[in-house]
């Protein structure tokens, strides 16, 4: 029975993830700013500010999957929030690399989230995994990130990035905040509706991540998308038909979404099309390709 160590495993993605595994036979650890063990999951602490963890959380531990960072969308970008994004990504990624060179662990593989973000927003390119990061908060971010993911391959660890779109669940992220105006009848595109968005639906997200884990042929970055991504205006459509509601209201000017979220508003007005072709070259079979496929699944199944 192999053990992994999940941080980040109490989020949207860790928690599924983690029974996933649990279901497949593997023993599941979290390092968590909280730690609550339960029946089938130790709980070890870390504090990221104070540069310290439980080192016991590494003994033994086949694999990590590094979800942890502070929330994109959670709140207002101020400065403060924006050194939190960013350091909890980028200094818990040091210390769980400062930790694994000290215990020595043989650890066979490093797997961490990094986002579609990392890429620039331009209707017109379909990004794969050579583009370079964008020159924006969200691509400066990602590439100090993945710098950092990228030390475990000195210690000759097997190093995965999934590069993550938008992920759809019923449970958390951009899917309860985009449904809600829809279910209340005020649903509308935003901006000019043209914007790309490049999604995953949440089973297919574990599944890769439980793919990256199991195959030792896989190695550096993959984009964790859909193949068919889609505009904004499309993906409003499919999800108010998904929830039998109507659209009848113009678009949200884009101007309006700058003045309530600031350069925020990149996350919903920014266009970016990504590619999954790399993955699919793998082996990686989608459950859920098409947008449709997946709301059907998350509201109806
Ligand atoms: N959901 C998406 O649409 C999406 C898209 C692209 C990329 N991703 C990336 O995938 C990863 C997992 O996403 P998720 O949606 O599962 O995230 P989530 O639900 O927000 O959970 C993230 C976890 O990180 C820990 N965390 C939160 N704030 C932190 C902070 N300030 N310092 C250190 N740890 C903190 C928390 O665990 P504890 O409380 O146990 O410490 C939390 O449960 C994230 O890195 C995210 O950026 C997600």
């Amino acid at each position: 029975m192999k053990t992994i160590l999940i941080t980040g495993g109490t989020g949207l993605i860790g928690s599924k993830l983690s029974l996933a595994l649990i279901a497949k036979g593997y023993q599941v650890r979290h390092l968590s700013r909280q730690p609550i063990s339960t029946a089938f999951i130790k709980s070890y602490y870390w504090d990221i500010e104070q540069n310290s963890m439980d080192e016991n959380a590494l003994i033994g531990v086949d694999a990590i999957i590094h979800l942890a960072g502070a929330g994109i969308a959670d709140k207002k970008w101020t400065d403060k929030r924006k050194s939190e994004i960013v350091n909890s990504r980028v200094n818990s990624t040091q210390l769980l690399f400062e930790y694994v060179q000290k215990t020595e662990q043989p650890i066979a593989s490093f797997i961490a989230a990094s986002a579609t973000g990392i890429y620039p927003t331009n209707p017109h390119k379909l990004y794969n995994e050579n583009a370079k990061a964008a020159k924006d908060f969200l691509g400066d971010c990602c590439e100090k990130w993945e710098n950092k993911i990228d030390q475990f391959n000195t210690l000759g660890i097997r190093t995965i990035k999934l590069r993550t779109g938008i992920v759809l669940s019923k449970d958390g992220g951009a899917l309860p905040k985009m449904a809600k105006p829809i279910l209340a009848g005020i649903g509308a595109p935003i901006g000019d509706g043209k914007q790309w968005m490049s999604w995953i639906d949440e089973d297919d997200l574990v599944n890769m991540y439980i793919y990256a884990l199991e195959n030792n042929s896989l190695n550096g970055a993959y984009n964790a998308v859909s193949p068919h991504p889609c505009s904004n205006q499309n993906f409003t459509e499919v999800l108010a038909k998904i929830l039998n509601r109507f659209i009848f209201l113009p678009k949200i000017p884009s101007f309006f979404i700058r003045l309530l979220l600031g350069e925020m508003a990149i996350i919903v007005l920014g266009s970016t099309k990504v590619s999954a072709e790399k993955i699919i070259a793998t082996g990686f079979k989608f459950n859920f390709e098409k947008l449709n496929e997946s709301l059907n699944k998350i509201y109806h199944e």
